[in-house]
């Protein structure tokens, strides 16, 4: 009877031990798959270069505060333009849906107006963006005045007056013509 018993519930482990394992070995292989898969097409190169419509915008990031890496740091399009990687699935579904949105519009679209999409871009990027590395803004300021700035910006997220862009707004395209006013 206990004999029994044990077998039944040896084999209950064995069944399940077999499959979780099979179901881990999946995911752990679509993980790898999926990453490997994508890759190429996660470089700033291939964000930037392969269609015409975006090679003003890699050119003012190459020479912008990100681009360029003043201390040799370059922040790749996806940090800013994509849910960050650990979000696994919002960043892959952004970014196949900002894929096939871009391929299509770059057969099927109007024609590309850059600055309508810096508007919107300017308007719908959150501060969350850059506060995911910039996350220790108050420990180092440059001076007192991007202090007093910072404080303000972080007590108040996303306004108009006090979000990341209101002051940086070139920090991810540096735009010639606008910096010489500053
Ligand atoms: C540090 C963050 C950051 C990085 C890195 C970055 N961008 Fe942007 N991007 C922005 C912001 C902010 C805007 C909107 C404000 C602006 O540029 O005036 C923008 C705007 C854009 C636009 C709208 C048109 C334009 O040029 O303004 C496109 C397209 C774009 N980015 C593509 C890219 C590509 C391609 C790369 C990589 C080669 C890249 N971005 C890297 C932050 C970034
Ligand atoms: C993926 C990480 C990442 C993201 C996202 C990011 N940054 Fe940065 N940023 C950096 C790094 C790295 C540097 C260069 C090293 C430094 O000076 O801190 C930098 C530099 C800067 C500088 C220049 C600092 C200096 O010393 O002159 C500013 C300003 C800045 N970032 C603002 C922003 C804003 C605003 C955003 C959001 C639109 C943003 N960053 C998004 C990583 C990031
Ligand atoms: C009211 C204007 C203002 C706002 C809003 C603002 N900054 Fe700044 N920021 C400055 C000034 C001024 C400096 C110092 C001069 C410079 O580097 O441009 C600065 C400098 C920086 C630097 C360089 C390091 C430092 O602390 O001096 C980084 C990084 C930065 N800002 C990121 C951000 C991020 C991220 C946000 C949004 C949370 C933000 N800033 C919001 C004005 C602002």
């Amino acid at each position: 009877m206990i004999d029994m018993l044990a077998r039944k519930i040896f084999k209950f482990i064995k069944v399940h031990i077999i499959a979780f394992s099979l179901g881990f070995g999946f995911a752990v292989l679509t993980f790898v798959g999926v990453n490997a898969a994508t890759a190429p097409f996660s470089t700033s190169d291939y964000c930037g270069r392969q269609c015409h419509e975006m090679r003003t915008s890699y050119d003012t990031w190459e020479i912008s505060e990100h681009g360029a890496g003043k201390i040799g740091v370059r922040v790749e399009c996806i940090d800013c333009h994509l849910p960050p990687k650990e979000k696994f699935f919002s960043h892959l579904a952004v970014k196949a849906y900002y894929g096939a949105r871009d391929v299509y519009k770059h057969y099927f679209g109007d024609e590309y107006d850059l600055e309508k999409f810096q508007k919107k871009v300017f308007e719908s990027m959150r501060d969350q963006t850059c506060l995911y590395c910039h996350d220790n803004l108050l420990a180092n300021p440059s001076g007192p005045a991007a202090k007093i700035a910072h404080v303000a910006s972080l007590a108040g997220p996303d306004l108009p007056e006090t979000r990341c862009l209101a002051c940086h707004e070139q920090t991810g395209h540096h735009r010639k013509d606008k910096a010489d006013d500053d």
